[in-house]
């Protein structure tokens, strides 16, 4: 995963600003952090083990005007000071960070091992910066010494090098994000554009297979074709997020400032649903000449469920959903012809990329539903769509799953040529705006109850059989409770036998009736087995439980949307009084930009 940044101005001055966008990068990586900068010619660096404020927060770096930082989240070699980026070359002429995984390292190791180099960590990162070094000593100029080095490299890579003495950063991007920034007193790089919005808001996004040079005047791009350099030219791109987004503002975690801006949000897609009509109707269109196939990871993947179930239910589209990681396994049938539909947060997950680029080469039409803009996965799709969410930063997602069903919703009611989808979507977005404070105090109960349990299960039926999946899914990643999502209905063929006095089970009730009777039954099933039950309902319900929220759901379909936010809740405070940070829990990154 990893986060990577680059700066170089005309003026003094990058340490500060490369520190600021690793903090926004922080989300990519947490285990170990470093910056190089370079002024007159040398190149220092700080970089250790811990988070980005304990490493460089108040380095003591002589400013330069060219530098480079790193946000890790190890693959190869463990968590040390000697795997942390940046890395240098021997003589300490070459510094890289790097963000992917290069395939065969091992060989160049051996190589340039035996050519005499010493080699100090254990990380595939550190050939490039000896490759570097060694093209540079043959005699070839830093671009073509970096170029060089490039060539050698198979797998994923977004590399940012500085060489010693040029005022200039050396880019190079196949598989891993790598965005420029167009700035007035000099240029950037990054691995998302959110990284560089304190400096500025026009962006050039690099594709697979290019080259970069950028000085504080200029930027140079190239494709690399097999063994010669194609000069390329790319449109300048304004993103419209700002700075502010990014800010927690009164909110003690980004987690819970995401979750309590899903009522705007949801508004914000009510209002735009001429943006989505003219994405609906391509895909109904393509959908004339092909089956459907939705693909995406963790919560995308749930909330491609529940766009599967919106599909079906209100357009009698048929689709197909496979997890991303499996795709490749579970992909044979797709035709020409054929659609994917790809739903990511980042655009950037190594798995979704990969089964578009399987699908697009037997020839299906990618379409997909994203919210980074110029990631790489609007880049490579057919057509794509942004669910307006705003930058997110917590690692478990919140807000983005909300945006992305209320886009599926509007998608699948669009194709249906059903109305009145954008006062459903108000009336759940002010419901929810109403109803804050009382979820909030709800789930703060429940928290408490739970955060000595080992084990928490969610059951729910039909379209929120998905928010279940969803909801366990929270709860492990942020509070590492064991958690379990499952059908209600199916819960009886196995999982039953774990229940035990006490037991929590988080029992979704539908709001249609005979749905809703089928999960009583199933409520039964567990609290006589000692299931402590907690239920999240329709108002005015008799419903037998240990403790109810009564919610305002008045409708089957639109009921995830507000189900979702006491499950999140109730992850977020369990998290809190365990004391875990849910913006940034152990072992994970946001983007997972790894197979
Ligand atoms: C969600 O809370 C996760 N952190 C994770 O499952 C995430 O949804 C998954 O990695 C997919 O990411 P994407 O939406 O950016 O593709």
């Amino acid at each position: 995963m990893c986060g990577i940044v680059g700066i170089v101005r005309r003026r003094l001055g990058v340490a500060r600003d490369l520190i600021r966008s690793l903090k926004k990068l922080e989300y990519r990586g947490y285990d170990s952090a470093g910056i190089a900068v370079m002024s007159d010619g040398d190149i220092e660096v700080v970089k250790g083990v811990g988070t980005i404020e304990a490493v460089v927060g108040d380095a003591k770096i002589r400013d330069g005007y060219v530098g480079i930082g790193h946000t890790r989240w190890a693959t190869h070699g463990g968590v040390s000071p000697e795997n942390a980026h940046p890395h240098l070359s021997c003589n300490g002429e070459v510094a890289v960070v790097h963000n992917g995984t290069l395939d065969d390292f091992e060989g160049m190791r051996r190589e340039l091992i035996a050519k005499g180099h010493v080699l100090h960590s254990e990380t595939d990162t550190e050939v490039v910066a000896h490759l570097v070094e060694g093209n540079l000593k043959s005699g070839d100029k830093p671009l073509s010494a970096f170029v060089k080095a490039i060539k050698k490299l198979k797998g994923s890579y977004a590399i940012v090098s500085i060489i010693s003495g040029e005022r200039a950063l050396f880019l190079a991007r196949n598989k891993s994000p790598l965005v420029i920034g167009l700035g007035e007193d000099g240029n950037y790089c990054a691995s998302d554009v959110a990284a560089l919005l304190h400096l500025t808001n026009r962006f050039i996004f690099m594709d697979d297979g290019e080259i970069a040079l950028l000085t504080p005047s200029e930027v140079e791009i190239w494709r690399l074709n097999g063994d010669s350099l194609e000069k390329v030219h790319k449109e300048t791109e304004e993103v419209e997020w700002t700075p502010q987004l990014l800010d927690k503002g009164a909110f003690d975690h980004f987690m819970l400032k995401e979750i309590h801006e899903q009522p705007h949000i949801l508004r914000k897609i009510a209002e735009s649903i001429d943006y989505y009509t003219r994405f609906s109707e391509r895909l109904n269109s393509l959908l004339r000449d092909g089956s459907l196939t939705i693909v995406a990871a963790g919560t995308s993947y749930h909330a491609g469920l529940i766009g599967k179930y919106l599909l079906s239910k209100l357009a009698g589209v048929r689709s197909e959903i496979i997890v991303a990681s499996e795709f490749p396994e579970w992909s044979s049938h797709l035709r020409q012809g054929d659609i994917v539909l790809a739903i990511s947060q980042s655009g950037e997950t190594a798995d979704v990329l990969e089964a578009v680029r399987i699908a697009k080469s037997k020839g299906s039409k990618v379409v997909s539903i994203v919210n980074v803009p110029g990631s790489t996965l609007t880049r490579i799709s057919d057509e794509s769509i942004f669910i307006q969410a705003g930058p997110e930063i917590g690692v478990a997602a919140t807000k983005t799953f909300s945006a992305q069903v209320a886009v599926l919703y509007v998608v699948s009611s669009l194709i249906s040529g059903r109305s009145g989808i954008s006062r459903e979507l108000t009336e759940v977005s002010e419901l929810l705006r109403g109803s804050m404070d009382s979820l909030d105090e709800f789930s703060k109960k429940m928290s408490d109850l739970l955060k000595d349990k080992e084990h928490v299960f969610f059951l729910g039926r039909g379209i929120n059989y998905p928010t279940a999946l969803e909801g366990a899914l929270k709860l492990k990643e942020i509070s590492y409770i064991h958690a379990e999502g499952y059908p209600a209905g199916e819960y009886k063929h196995g999982p039953l036998a774990l229940i035990e006095e006490g037991t929590p089970a988080i029992m979704l009730v539908p709001v249609n009736e005979e749905l809703r009777k089928k999960t009583i039954y199933n409520i039964m099933e567990v609290r006589s087995r000692g299931a402590f039950t907690i239920t999240i309902q329709p108002r005015g319900m008799e419903i037998p439980a240990d403790a109810s929220l009564e919610t305002d759901a008045w409708d089957e379909l639109i009921s995830p949307l507000i189900y979702t936010v006491p499950l999140q809740l109730i992850a977020y405070h369990t998290a809190v009084i365990l004391g875990r940070d849910p913006d940034k829990p152990r072992n994970l990154a946001k983007s997972v930009t790894v197979e």
